[in-house]
């Protein structure tokens, strides 16, 4: 069974049946307490990014604008893939306090409520920031601005108390660039220094079972920015100010690569003794150096013990807040691409994506949904050959009870009794040569189960 405690992460070598009832049974109870994103998804298979994630300890979430959660194929991407969500813009103040006084939940309340039913668990994401704050919030005192700083705190928190299981207390709080100081904002001008750590004490105050994380960007190796959150952290750490994690952004692109030293400051900072978690991963690019980054990403988390989970910032690239970038994992019509099969493989992960790994063994399959209507999807497995030429390959393909496979094409199927189980076998010869892959193609009519078929392994006779 994984245990996310106060010491850490911690990663089972196997993947028991026992630990998978254990974590079905104990999803309910886990989600009140926050840790329901490591396990709630985990199955018998690792096909999915939450699946893989949950496999190592560790939660995989995204960023989700409450808007989209009425398109079905994002909510579909979604639910298969990810076990955590982040708000991406209706915790926000000015979403959430838009008038003095005036709190309105209704759209936060919605991305609470999907994740919720289907037993992924939430970051909460941000309660002191200076950007996406009300005008209102800009002409009051210094003893004005620090009670409505409290206030804020104490009610939004207050409303998902129990839910949430890391809260991004305080966000962007410093400069960027060599001067380490801390950056304008109404908190900072009129309380002075101290605001940030008055945050943390009136967060801890308003519930003591969140995990509270100071968030950041271009913090993300070791330069002066970070370094001068490093020496917050540590200030805090040895004063007793309550502070359990640090984000670590991850907003990459050529101008902002993944920094060389991005695990080394990952580590120095669980050093101090905290989580760290990367909060908002997107890296602009394409093909396979984007999947590259991606993967240099995932495994920087996965050489951090304390490296407790992995969030993206957005489902497809096309509501990407970086559009222009296609810095995601989906594209615009959630195909899965290069960094999305990279990042499965990194959290060690197979099968579900669309560049098959290299052959080890005789033959090897991998699936992806093509094409989806209202009723209806499209799948192809792609059939590669390992290091030598085949002349016979086989595999089943299992359907969900409930779903029906309506249609194939280039292979020849046979079926079960139950009529679940397909086993496909090439349409004539089943010639490839070393490396060389075919695929074949099917129909599934979901009935309402948009679940992806499961892939038995590929045999050659
Ligand atoms: C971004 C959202 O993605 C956009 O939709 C919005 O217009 C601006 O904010 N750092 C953060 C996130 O902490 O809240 C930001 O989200 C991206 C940068």
């Amino acid at each position: 069974m994984i245990s996310q405690s106060s010491h850490g992460r911690k990663r089972p070598r196997t993947r028991s049946f026992t630990r998978r009832v254990l974590t079905a049974g104990l999803v309910g109870v886990l989600s009140a307490t926050g840790l329901a994103g490591m396990s709630g998804s985990a199955t018998a298979s690792n096909h999915t990014l939450a699946e893989a994630a949950a496999s190592k300890g560790l939660y995989f979430g995204t960023a989700v604008a409450h808007n989209r959660l009425s398109e079905s194929d994002y909510v579909a991407v979604l639910n298969r893939e990810f076990n955590s969500v982040t708000h991406e813009n209706s915790l926000k103040w000015e979403s959430v306090q838009p008038s003095r006084g005036n709190f309105t939940f209704t759209n936060a309340d919605r991305v609470v409520n999907h994740a919720r039913s289907q037993g992924m668990s939430l970051r909460g994401h941000t309660l002191v920031w200076h950007s996406q704050l009300p005008g209102w919030m800009n002409n009051l005192s210094a003893a004005d601005t620090r009670t409505e700083m409290n206030n804020h705190i104490n009610r939004v928190m207050g409303q998902y108390r129990g839910q949430i299981h890391s809260w991004d207390v305080v966000n962007e709080a410093f400069q960027d660039g060599n001067s380490g100081a801390r950056r304008s904002s109404p908190f900072q001008d009129k309380i002075g220094n101290s605001w940030i750590e008055e945050s943390f004490r009136t967060a801890r105050a308003a519930d003591g079972n969140a995990k509270l994380c100071y968030n950041d960007y271009n913090t993300d190796g070791i330069n002066a920015k970070s370094n001068a959150v490093y020496d917050m952290v540590r200030d805090f750490k040895a004063r007793g100010v309550p502070i359990d994690c640090v984000g670590f952004q991850s907003h990459f692109n050529p101008q902002s690569p993944v920094p060389g030293n991005y695990q080394q400051n990952l580590q120095r900072f669980a050093d101090l003794g905290v989580d760290v978690q990367i909060t908002e991963l997107d890296i602009e690019g394409s093909g396979a150096a984007q999947a590259d980054n991606y993967r240099r990403v995932i495994e920087a988390c996965l050489g951090v013990s304390r490296c407790t989970g992995i969030s993206v910032w957005g489902v497809t690239d096309k509501y990407s807040w970086r559009s222009g970038g296609t810095p995601l994992l989906f594209d615009g019509n959630y195909n899965k691409k290069p960094a999305y099969d990279a990042v499965l493989q990194a959290l060690g992960g197979s099968g579900g994506g669309t560049n098959p790994p290299p052959g080890t063994g005789a033959c090897s399959v991998t699936y992806e949904q093509t094409d989806r209507w209202g009723d209806r999807f499209n799948g192809r497995v792609t059939v590669r050959a390992g290091s030598s030429a085949i002349s016979s390959w086989r595999v089943n393909v299992t359907v969900s009870n409930g779903q029906r496979i309506s249609a194939t094409w280039n292979g020849s199927p046979t079926w079960d009794s139950s009529g679940n189980v397909m086993t496909m076998r090439p349409n004539g010869n089943g010639n490839l040569s070393a490396g060389a892959s075919t695929s074949f193609g099917f129909t599934v009519m979901a009935n309402g189960n948009w679940s992806a078929p499961s892939l038995g392994s590929c045999s050659v006779n």
